[in-house]
């Protein structure tokens, strides 16, 4: 039990053994941002021992950690290139994975004065918020279907990009909607760019997902029995939306390169490339209609 008067180090030793033993990967790095967001101060620059209300809510935080919640959501906000997102329950928690794929959606821009940009299934905004943070000239959408994480993506387009050079509020217009109807609505070739993170697991990994990625949204994670539920309606039905030479920039899993690449010439788009993350997966595909 964390309680008022341990020093940092204390403290810092108490609630990482309690994480280790709860079995939370990276227990040390949550312990240190659990004690910052309980007392605001970094445990290894100060020697101030907790207050009791400082006390207070780091047991409560570690409490939750220890449960399996996501750290992100204790946290309230999690930071994504230059920004932070709103998150918590019911939204999916922004990865530093999807960073290469705002930055490699924002690479396909070049050259494009004020792009129209769509983020499918934008959960808190990070991708579509992520480009517009690299490119403040883009008119950007973000289309979601779940009640939850439109609460989170609306506070984000309102705020998360406020400060950041050349921005305007809301930095992107929010829709929702059904990425398996929306692109009925869509005029012919009216996109430069569309990107997506769409849920991606299959029916055998969704029955074997780590106790934090179970807090996080179903509906967030799940894409049918194969995982690509997702990918054959972007592949079929969202090429007609972009202008010829328009590039669609998709977050995938480390195993689905061959097949989101078979639907995506199968359908005739071309160009098709992947880039890995930062550990080395692939991760994102690129082409263009
Ligand atoms: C894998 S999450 C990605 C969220 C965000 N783009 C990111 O990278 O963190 C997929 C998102 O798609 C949303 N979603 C699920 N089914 C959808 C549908 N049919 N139409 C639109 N959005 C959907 C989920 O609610 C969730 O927010």
């Amino acid at each position: 039990m964390v309680t008022g008067g341990l020093s940092p180090r204390q403290a810092l030793a108490q609630v990482q053994a309690r994480l280790e033993a709860a079995g939370c990967p990276d227990a040390d790095f949550d312990a240190w941002e659990l004690f910052r967001l309980a007392a605001g101060r970094d445990p290894h620059l100060s020697d101030q021992p907790l207050s009791p209300a400082e006390a207070q809510r780091l047991e409560q935080f570690t409490a939750r950690r220890a449960g399996r919640e996501p750290l992100q959501y204790i946290c309230g906000r999690w930071p994504f290139l230059n920004f932070e997102l709103a998150v918590g329950p019911g939204v999916l928690c922004p990865r530093a994975d999807t960073e290469v794929v705002a930055e490699a959606a924002a690479g396909q821009l070049k050259g494009v004065q004020n792009p129209r940009v769509l983020d499918l299934c934008a959960g808190t905004g990070c991708l579509g918020l992520g480009v517009k943070a690299l490119r403040p000239d883009a008119e950007v959408t973000c289309l979601e279907k779940s009640p939850e994480a439109l609460q989170y993506l609306r506070e984000n387009a309102r705020s998360a990009l406020a400060g950041l050079p050349g921005q305007t509020r809301p930095a992107a217009r929010v829709v929702e909607g059904d990425l398996f109807t929306y692109w009925q609505t869509l005029t012919p070739g009216g996109l430069d760019l569309i990107v997506s993170n769409p849920p991606y697991l299959t029916g055998e990994e969704m029955a074997s997902l780590q106790p934090e990625t179970a807090r996080e949204p179903a509906m967030a994670l799940a894409a049918g029995e194969d995982g690509l539920d997702f990918y054959r309606a972007l592949a079929d039905h969202y090429k007609a939306a972009l202008r010829p030479g328009g590039a669609l920039v998709l977050e995938i899993g480390w195993q689905q390169r061959q097949a989101v690449t078979g639907l995506l010439a199968a359908a005739g788009w071309t160009g098709i490339q992947c880039r890995q993350d930062y550990g080395g997966n692939d991760r994102c595909i690129i082409a263009r209609a």
